[in-house]
């Protein structure tokens, strides 16, 4: 069985109570509702329909890199059409995500991938967004929060205009920035001052560092963009300096073991440091990236963690209450969670 057709884990791993950190909206397609959206819309594909899976889902025979991984966000952007589909998405987003156990998601989305096909208001578009998501967290009985990303590669002034928009939205399940995209080949730093904006505005922050860029970008995260959590960041363990500021701050980690695999951050799965980075005390939580590009569910991400890595039972219930402290909830929901989650986990580990 190979990476790119896991098992999906049923049992004990999808019945644990998870909590998923990091998880981009655009990587939660589902293929069979792509197939539906490029017959209804008349997307012309550069592939026959039934190879559409090889446009939007890394294939076992491509080059494991952040330029084919980035690539398969380009060909997805050609699907958001109309606002139902925008809704639609993300209602099944929420909903897999749910079905496979996950009692509390942040769901991130990038409103510029999702407005630019048809040329929508960034603000419209996160509209759809809050408005589908609590419907569907209502109806999947899901609590979701919603973080906006944008990206390094793409315009600082759109990334202003999200933080402004997002502002504005903070009553309607929008709690933090990502910065994302393309770290090997672009800066952080020109997006400093839209990310003090949406701190000093009241929302958290998220950088997507030590990915495919070296761990000063995890520094430059902590120390520059005072970052709340850090996105991956794996390669912190490179240097034993940063790792102790991270440690010293309990900087949460959203770590992601099999996309950091597919995406060229680590050569085998089994070089992943995930083990090593909770033996060097480094605050880490376990999270999907992009659960239907990698083909993978947040279950098979705890499996691979005891399997692969061989965390206890006991470890993966620390790395789940790792994430509920991490989370972007308020401290009283924060509390209400970890009560939820704890009550399930007792049920749950033996
Ligand atoms: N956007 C979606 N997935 C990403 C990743 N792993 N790194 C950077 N940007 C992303
Ligand atoms: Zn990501």
């Amino acid at each position: 069985m190979g990476w790119y057709a896991p098992v999906t884990a049923q049992g004990y791993y999808q019945h644990l109570p998870k909590v998923d950190l990091h998880r981009h909206l655009e990587g939660t397609l589902r293929v069979n509702t792509l197939l539906e959206i490029a017959r209804q819309q008349a997307i012309t594909l550069p592939v026959r329909a039934d190879a559409l899976h090889t446009l939007v889902q890394i294939q076992p025979d491509e080059p494991l890199n952040s330029t084919v991984f980035l690539s398969k966000f380009q060909a997805l952007r050609q699907f958001y059409q109309t606002p139902e589909i925008i809704a639609r998405v993300t209602r099944e987003a929420i909903e897999d995500a749910s079905t496979d156990g996950v009692r509390y998601l942040e769901l991130r989305f990038t409103p510029l991938a999702l407005a630019r096909v048809r040329g929508f208001a960034l603000g419209e578009v996160m509209d759809w967004v809050c408005e589908s998501a609590a419907a569907a967290s209502r109806d999947f009985d899901l609590p979701t929060r919603l973080i906006v990303s944008v990206n390094r590669h793409e315009s600082v002034d759109i990334a202003a205009q999200v933080v402004e928009l997002a502002l504005q939205r903070r009553q309607r399940g929008i709690v933090a920035l990502d910065l994302a995209g393309n770290e090997a080949d672009f800066s952080a730093f020109p997006f400093l001052d839209v990310f003090r904006a949406a701190q000093n505005g009241g929302l958290k922050v998220t950088v997507h560092a030590g990915e495919w860029g070296g761990p000063g970008n995890v520094r430059e995260a902590i120390e520059v963009f005072q970052a709340d959590r850090i996105g991956h960041g794996v390669r912190v363990m490179e240097d034993q300096a940063v790792a102790a500021l991270a440690r010293e701050r309990q900087t949460a980690f959203e770590v992601c073991v099999t996309s950091n695999f597919q995406s060229g951050v680590v050569p085998a799965l089994k070089a992943h440091p995930i083990r090593r980075m909770l033996a060097e005390g480094l605050n880490v939580t376990l999270n999907t990236d992009d659960p239907g590009i990698s083909q993978i569910t947040l279950s098979d991400e705890y499996r691979v963690a005891a399997e692969e890595f061989g965390l206890s039972h006991a470890a993966l219930a620390a790395v789940i209450l790792a994430a509920v402290r991490a989370s972007f909830l308020s401290e009283v929901e924060k509390m209400d969670l970890l009560r939820r989650i704890t009550r399930q986990l007792d049920a749950a580990v033996d």
